[in-house]
């Protein structure tokens, strides 16, 4: 379904934005000529923003992605599928409750804004229960296309001159909003016929479900074009090929939109990816290549020369030329940050975060009780008398800043990202979120253990600790915030003279 709602209002904003399509983007122009479009957006996770922990962990944005569709509007007729968990990852810890409830509420009023064609909901979006998830619902009002649960069923949408029937599965057994999910062979192969009969050209199936139990359900099911997946996908853009038709994985986070263009398919037959195979192909001729010459490189055997010029001939031969027929294009297109974000949707994340502020400011102050015989927190600068060296090193590093950093990203009251840029987090004694002044930064005792017993009593060592195992970083620098953490290489990053690793 084409959503002309905000193309009229945007008109000006998206001839900025596509320049390829200014010409034709006047707001009444009539509908684009472009080819249709699939747009995917997979595990959206309760993400609504990049964290921006790493250079890696710049894209994503949930304004952004709506300013990218509207862009592939002006191209083509076009529907945004929405698949797997994108309310909830999981349940959240009580003290976040709150917040993330009002995320949720945000994801639900976006995606109404940015128009979604069709939803696969997941076990993770009741985690807050059923009353809670309809509340996201009376935002959000998109199809619930899954079709294993009872009275399931998906949607034949109608894109230009072509006709896409798209549907969902849960993982056999869950408990999704739809109810509880049965067997999803008998469900796909009885929904993909009644589409195909109902004039379907192209049929996608949206699995919320582990990779292998979907494709396995490829390989079960025929008559499927794309099977799509929502859990846990990998980043590729590439399709892969998947039972008759192909697999796709578009990644999680709102890092990206997954693309598929559909060209010349509103005609019988399979949809082919000639792209994709051409590169297949390469990819396959490339690795033999790769095998004989290290080979010949080892034994000098003049006997693998004929082959190696083979392999080198194909490959230089290998037909690029356009695919014709019914095929399909694939790709992702990346939520940079140089995307504009959309206003009205940019509007609602902003209310969000002052939302998140009067959160913050009414949340409990008090950290839990220092239990007896035990310690609690002193903060760095008790340890600038003693230490002075290793404070110099400390303060040098990125660890001493790490307060600074929220300051200007202006997230001081985001209990979520608060929590690994100071010391002791909700630790006896240690840093909350309306009182931390002491303990903010990577500090002293995030590493070394609470150490206020260790500064009263002038410097005992039984209270702190001086090794600190790489378990200890692993608390914040985890896959989703430092992907490229490695201790052995991080390690010197931290310590100099004056701040050393001593010898037993
Ligand atoms: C699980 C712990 C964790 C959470 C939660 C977290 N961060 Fe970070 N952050 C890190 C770590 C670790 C690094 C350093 C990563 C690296 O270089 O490998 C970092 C680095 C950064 C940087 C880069 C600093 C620079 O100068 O390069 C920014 C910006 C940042 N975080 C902002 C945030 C924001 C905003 C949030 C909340 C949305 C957040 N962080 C949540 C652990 C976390
Ligand atoms: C009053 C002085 C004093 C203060 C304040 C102090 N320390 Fe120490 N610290 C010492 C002394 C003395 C030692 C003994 C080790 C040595 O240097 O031989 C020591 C040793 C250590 C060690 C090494 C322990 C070991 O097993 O070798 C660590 C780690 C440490 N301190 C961390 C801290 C931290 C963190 C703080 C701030 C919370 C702090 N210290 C504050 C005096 C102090
Ligand atoms: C309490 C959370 C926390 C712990 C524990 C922690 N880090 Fe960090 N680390 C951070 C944050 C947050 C940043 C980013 C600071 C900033 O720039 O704002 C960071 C940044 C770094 C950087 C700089 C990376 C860069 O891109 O330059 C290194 C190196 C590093 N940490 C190493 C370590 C090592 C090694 C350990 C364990 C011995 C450790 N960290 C433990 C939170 C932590
Ligand atoms: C990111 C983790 C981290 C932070 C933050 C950190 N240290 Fe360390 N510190 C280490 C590691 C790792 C060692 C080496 C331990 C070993 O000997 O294996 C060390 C060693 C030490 C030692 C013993 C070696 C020496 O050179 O005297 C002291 C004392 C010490 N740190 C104090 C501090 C003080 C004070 C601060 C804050 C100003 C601080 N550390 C911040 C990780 C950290």
């Amino acid at each position: 379904m084409v959503h002309g709602r905000h193309r009229i209002a945007l008109g000006l904003l998206l001839a900025l934005l596509a320049p390829g399509c200014g010409s034709k983007a006047k707001p009444e122009a009539e509908a684009p000529d472009g080819p249709p479009r699939l747009l995917v957006l997979s595990s959206q996770i309760g993400y609504i923003e990049p964290c921006g922990c790493t250079v890696d962990l710049l894209l994503g944005g949930i304004a952004r992605i709506a300013t990218l569709v509207e862009a592939e509007r002006a191209k083509g007729p076009t529907a945004v599928l929405v698949v797997g968990p994108h309310l909830f990852e999981k349940a959240p810890p009580e003290d976040r409750v709150a917040q993330e409830e009002a995320k949720a509420r945000l994801i639900g009023r976006s995606l109404q804004a940015i128009g979604v064609d069709a939803v696969v909901p997941t076990a993770a979006e009741l985690v807050r229960g059923r009353a809670f998830y309809e509340a996201v619902r009376g935002d959000f009002t998109a199809p619930d296309v899954t079709v294993n649960v009872a009275g399931g069923e998906g949607r034949l949408l109608t894109l230009g001159d072509l006709k896409v029937g798209v549907f969902g599965l849960a993982a056999a057994g869950a408990e999704v909003p739809g109810g509880a999910a049965s067997d999803p062979q008998a469900a796909a192969e009885a929904e993909a016929a009644r589409l195909r009969a109902e004039g379907a050209h192209v049929v996608a199936a949206l699995g919320a479900m582990p990779k292998r139990d979907l494709r396995r359900l490829a390989r079960q099911v025929g008559a499927v074009d794309l099977w799509i997946l929502g859990d846990h996908p990998e980043e590729l853009d590439v399709v892969s090929p998947a039972g008759e038709g192909y697999l796709i994985e578009a990644g999680d986070r709102g890092r990206n939109l997954g693309r598929v263009v559909l060209l010349d398919a509103a005609q019988a037959g399979k949809l082919t990816d000639p792209a994709g195979d051409a590169a297949r192909a390469r990819k396959a001729l490339e690795l033999q290549l790769q095998m004989r010459t290290s080979m010949y490189q080892r034994t000098q055997d003049p006997a693998l020369e004929p082959a190696i010029a083979e392999l080198k001939a194909k490959l230089a031969d290998l037909d690029y030329a356009a695919g014709k027929g019914k095929r399909l294009e694939y790709d992702l297109i990346p939520v940079t940050k140089g995307t504009v974000p959309r206003p009205d949707v940019a509007a609602e994340v902003a209310a969000y975060q002052e939302t998140l502020k009067k959160l913050s400011l009414a949340a409990d102050s008090t950290p839990p009780p220092v239990p007896e015989g035990k310690s609690g927190y002193a903060g760095s600068a008790a340890c600038l008398d003693c230490h002075e060296e290793a404070h110099v090193v400390w303060k040098g590093t990125p660890h001493g800043k790490a307060w600074q950093t929220l300051v200007d990203a202006n997230k001081t009251f985001d209990p979520y990202c608060v929590s690994c840029h100071v010391t002791g987090w909700q630790q006896p004694g240690g840093a909350v979120l309306g009182n931390n002044e002491m303990l903010r930064d990577v500090g002293c005792e995030s590493c070394h253990g609470p150490g206020a017993r260790h500064v009263e009593v002038g410097g005992d060592e039984y209270w702190t600790k001086r090794k600190v195992p790489e378990t200890v970083c692993r608390t914040c620098h985890n896959a989703h915030h430092s992907p490229k953490f490695d201790y052995a290489t991080y390690l010197p990053k931290i310590l100099g003279p004056g701040h050393q690793a001593l010898k037993d």
